[in-house]
C-alpha cells in the first residue's frame, strides 16, 4: 500500500461567463494527503476549497470545465476509472461533511433510514436488530443524549449541531480511510462548532482516518 493516500497534481477548475470567457476557479493545486495525515486547505471564501475537494470525490458541476495531471487515490488513477469504479470507491472510502447538514441529509428519510443505507453498502449480512444496535451506538459515539429517539427522527426534527454530529456518526461508520471535512461548523455557533470539531477528532482517532478540512475563516485546528 502506497504511503500517499489521496494526490492531487496540477488540478485546474474554470467556468464560463456569461460572455464565453472562462474565469480560473482553482488554479493548479497540487496536494498530498498521506495515511492518518490531517491536512488542512486555508483561504478566503471564492478561493476554490470546495472545487478542490469535489475533484477528489468526481463531484465537480457539470459546467465546470476542469483538467488535472493526476488524481489518485490509494495510487489508483481515478482520472482512468470509470465512473461506476469511482462512484463505489467514493462511496466506501472517501466520505465528505458538508457545512450544512440540510444539504447532506435525505429530508424525507429518518436518520436510522438512512444509517441503515450506509451500513448496507458495507456488505457483511446482518440482522435488522443488529444494524439497530450499531446505528444506536454509533449516535452515542458521538454523543447524542437520546440516541434511539434521534434514530427515529427526520433531518428537521434536528438542531444544527445534532444534525452535524448525525453525519459524522454516518460518515465515520461507513469506514472512509479519507474524510474530507468542508467547513463542517461555518453553520454552526461557536460553542456548538467546538463540540463539533472535538467529536469530529474523537472519531478520527478512534477509527484511524486521514482527513482534508477546509476552512475559510481560521487556521483549522488540526
Ligand atoms: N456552478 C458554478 N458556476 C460558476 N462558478 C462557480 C460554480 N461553482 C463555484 N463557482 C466559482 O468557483 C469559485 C470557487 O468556488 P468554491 O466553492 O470552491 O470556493 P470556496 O473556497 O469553497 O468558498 P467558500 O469558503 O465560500 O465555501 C468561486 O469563485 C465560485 O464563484
Ligand atoms: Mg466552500
Amino acid at each position: 500500500m502506497p504511503d500517499a493516500l489521496a494526490e492531487i497534481d496540477g488540478l485546474e477548475v474554470a467556468f464560463a461567463g456569461h460572455d464565453g470567457a472562462l474565469t480560473p476557479a482553482v488554479r493548479g493545486v497540487s496536494l498530498t494527503v498521506r495515511r492518518g495525515e490531517r491536512l488542512g486547505i486555508v483561504g478566503e471564501s471564492g478561493s476554490g476549497k470546495s472545487m478542490t475537494g469535489r475533484a477528489l470525490l468526481g463531484l465537480l458541476p457539470p459546467e465546470a470545465k476542469w483538467s488535472a495531471q493526476a488524481l489518485r487515490f490509494e495510487g489508483q488513477d481515478l482520472l482512468a476509472m470509470r465512473p461506476k469504479e469511482r462512484r463505489r470507491l467514493c462511496g466506501t472510502c472517501i466520505s465528505m461533511i458538508l457545512q450544512d447538514p440540510k444539504y447532506s441529509l435525505n429530508p424525507v428519510m429518518t436518520v436510522a433510514q438512512q444509517m441503515r443505507e450506509t451500513f448496507a453498502r458495507q456488505g457483511a449480512k446482518q440482522s435488522r436488530r443488529e444494524i439497530r444496535e450499531r446505528i444506536v451506538a454509533a449516535l452515542e459515539a458521538v454523543h447524542i443524549r437520546d440516541p434511539e429517539r434521534v434514530a427515529d427522527a427526520y433531518p428537521h426534527e434536528l438542531s444544527g449541531g445534532m444534525g452535524q454530529r448525525v453525519m459524522i456518526a454516518m460518515m465515520v461508520s461507513a469506514g472512509p480511510r479519507l474524510l474530507i471535512a468542508d467547513e463542517p461548523t461555518s453553520a454552526l455557533d461557536v460553542l456548538v462548532s467546538m463540540q463539533v470539531l472535538s467529536v469530529l477528532d474523537e472519531m478520527i482517532e478512534r477509527h484511524g482516518t486521514a482527513r482534508a478540512s477546509f476552512s475559510s475563516a481560521t487556521i483549522c485546528r488540526s
